[in-house]
């Protein structure tokens, strides 16, 4: 059943804006959401009075001691003055908290036209105030001292993977099993962040070097590598949804086909650490309201915040048996000329992980691809693709299905 015959409304996306992700010593929050929220609200042909709700997705404001963030956006426009506006946290899922919040708003019938923005600035703070905030993720971590960060947790998922897995993916050993399917997994990603002008890193690394530990791909926190960490960004993404677009736009309006959201448990000793469970749950909510299986999707744009959260991915998401994840990778069926390319963008591992921007991106990029925008990166017959974005270990999950028109 459509969303349509469901809700008795279609929603699309109408507009939508991008920032360049990295490190933005010339950018604040502040000009970051305004920039990316006057490009959607230009691209979508509305006005900013016809704008009736925002949704600001933004992580935590530890990085950047700011409150009331979602006002900013109203810095745009004398015509934003009074509308609501309210910031959503859910960790690094937390634009596509924004994101659902804008999609019930408009399904509701409270608002017509949403503006939905990502952001985040992290880079202006130094290693160990981000990496003390981003614990905060995790709830049982927050306030305590780590020296690996959000990186040991999910390296600890790599470890009970690779315990239970290990031995049926490649040779003996990690380096020539898991580590080398996490070091292709990288390569991907880097190699597709080549065509991505937003992108933070623009370096084809190889296979070579993504497989090796080294002087410029250390170990961050056993067993995973520089290179199987999203790096540290900046940056800012924006959508209008609406229920109908305007002849004004600058494309084609995309549709949403379905959307899931699932949150699971602290603490994590009631889960299995290879196994994320309530993001497969997520996923089957979004495709089974687009009543569409993981074979009917041209691409997916997924959390890859490091490299084992992708290879989970391949399973969470049905498209191969759990512990059979690195077929996916191995077969080719994940690249971009394969029968479901997987971030293609390059993924947060090469495109950047401004945490609170991403969710809002992967909807933006999915967009791109749907209505033939997305330049370098576009995929040829590209009509339906799927947004996959996660908070702390599997804990805040989300999933879109986005349709071309
Ligand atoms: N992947 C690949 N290369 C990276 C990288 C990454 N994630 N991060 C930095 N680099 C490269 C830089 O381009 C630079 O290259 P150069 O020396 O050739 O110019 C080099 O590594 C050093 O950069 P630097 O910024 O000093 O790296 P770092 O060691 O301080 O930080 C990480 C690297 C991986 C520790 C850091 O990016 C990190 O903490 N990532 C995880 C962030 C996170 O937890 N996010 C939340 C996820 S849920």
């Amino acid at each position: 059943m459509s969303l349509k015959e469901q809700f008795g409304k279609d929603i699309l996306l109408t507009g939508w804006g991008h920032s360049k992700f990295g490190k933005l010593t010339d950018q604040t929050l502040e000009s970051l959401i305004v920039q990316v929220a006057g490009e959607a609200i230009r691209n979508s042909g509305l006005d900013p009075k016809d704008i009736d709700e925002i949704y600001l997705g933004q992580f935590n404001s530890g990085m950047q001691p700011l409150g009331f963030t979602s006002s900013l956006a109203l810095q745009l426009s004398a015509d934003l003055a009074n509308v609501p506006a309210t910031r959503t946290e859910n960790a690094c899922a937390s634009g596509s908290a924004a994101f659902q919040q804008g999609v019930k708003a408009v399904l509701a019938g409270t608002a017509r036209n949403v503006l939905v923005i990502g952001a985040e600035k992290m880079t202006d703070a130094g290693a160990d105030v981000v990496g003390a905030a981003l614990l905060g993720a995790s709830y049982e971590m927050a306030g305590k001292a780590s020296t690996t960060g959000f990186t040991g947790l999910f390296a600890e998922v790599a470890k009970h993977y690779d315990k239970r897995y290990g031995s049926s993916i490649n040779g003996p050993g990690y380096e020539a099993g898991l580590g080398d399917v996490l070091g292709s997994i990288a390569a991907k990603n880097h190699r597709n962040g080549m065509d991505n002008p937003y992108a933070q890193m623009h370096r084809d690394f190889g296979e070579e070097f993504c497989r090796t530990i080294s002087d410029k791909n250390p170990m961050v926190a056993e067993p995973l590598r520089r290179t199987d960490c999203s790096p540290v960004s900046d940056g800012a993404a924006a959508v209008v949804l609406s229920t109908s677009a305007t002849s004004d736009s600058a494309t084609a309006p995309v549709r949403l086909a379905g959307f899931g959201h699932a949150n699971d448990f602290f603490p994590a000793e009631k889960r299995d650490p290879t196994e994320f469970a309530a993001t497969r749950a997520s996923w089957e909510r979004a495709l089974g309201m687009a009543g569409v299986g993981v074979d009917h999707l041209d691409f997916a744009e997924v959390h890859d915040c490091f490299t084992i959260a992708e290879l989970v991915m391949y399973e969470a998401m049905g498209l191969t048996p759990r512990g059979e994840g690195s077929r996916a990778i191995k077969e080719g069926w994940v690249y971009k000329d394969g029968k479901l390319p997987v971030n293609v963008s390059g993924g947060l591992k090469a495109k950047g992980h401004p945490v609170g921007a991403t969710g809002v991106s992967q909807h933006v990029i999915a967009a791109m691809q749907l209505t033939g925008t997305a330049g370098g990166m576009q995929l040829a017959n590209a009509r339906r693709g799927a947004v996959q974005n996660m908070g702390g270990v599997g804990i805040a999950n989300y999933v879109s299905i986005l349709e071309a028109l």
